[in-house]
């Protein structure tokens, strides 16, 4: 109690029912409990919905980009060669193309050129040319080209493919030959990949048997 019996200013009165609702009514200064969990609500949404469309987005640009899961143009066969100058790409030996995560090598060595035509089977003989998906059929490794044997080699469980992807029986777990693109060359030489057309591999063959290129020397690079 104040000795000059001044009342202080802020003194609580009494919560009667009346106070109560006029509080209840009253503009809350600042942002509310209430507003603040709407706005925070709000955003966390609004952020996942953007992150949802984001990435929908990217699944579908390489179609819309002509990148991978679409059609690819990697160029005639001198420019594969040349840009793969180091490699003997025209004597038969696979090359890497990263923007069609694809293995290219003539079918037949003995003809340096690809043929005009169209193979949605990926087969390549009419055309001298396939393109190997580059996804192991185990379990999705990278196999890569030996110099010495011209095979592909898994190194994750050692499946063994000739040079255009045949799958050597026997040697790995992969029950296929590697998967192949749908292909097309163009009147000036141009081959182009369509990405989203893939043929599971051929079942294996046994080293010896027709069907299946013998590896050029008899150690491989693993
Ligand atoms: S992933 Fe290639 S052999 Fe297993």
């Amino acid at each position: 109690m104040s000795h000059y019996g001044v009342e202080p200013a802020d003194k609580p009165k009494a919560l009667t029912s009346q106070a109560i609702k006029a509080l209840r009514h009253e503009e809350v200064k600042g942002i509310s409990r209430r507003r603040l969990l709407r706005t925070t609500i709000g955003a966390g949404f609004g952020l996942w919905l953007l992150e949802v469309t984001a990435g929908t987005l990217s699944f579908l640009w390489p179609n819309l980009e002509g990148g991978f899961g679409g059609k690819v143009s990697v160029g005639t066969f001198d420019t594969l060669k040349n840009q793969n100058a180091a490699l003997p790409f025209s004597e038969g030996y696979p090359v890497y193309v990263q923007e069609a995560r694809a293995f290219i090598m003539l079918v037949d060595p003995t003809r340096p050129e690809f043929s005009v035509g169209e193979d949605s089977t990926g087969d390549g003989t009419a055309l001298n040319v396939r393109a190997l998906y580059q996804r192991c059929p185990h379990l999705g490794c990278k196999p890569n080209p030996c110099i010495k044997t011209y095979w592909l080699e898994c190194a994750c469980h050692g499946s063994r493919f000739d040079r255009v992807g045949t799958k050597a029986d026997g040697i790995g777990p992969a029950a296929r030959g590697m998967d192949r693109f749908a292909l097309q060359v163009d009147d000036d030489g141009l081959l182009t990949l369509d990405t989203g057309k893939i043929t599971l591999g051929a079942p294996p063959i046994a080293l010896g048997q027709p069907g299946i290129e013998a590896p050029r020397a008899a150690t491989g690079c693993i």
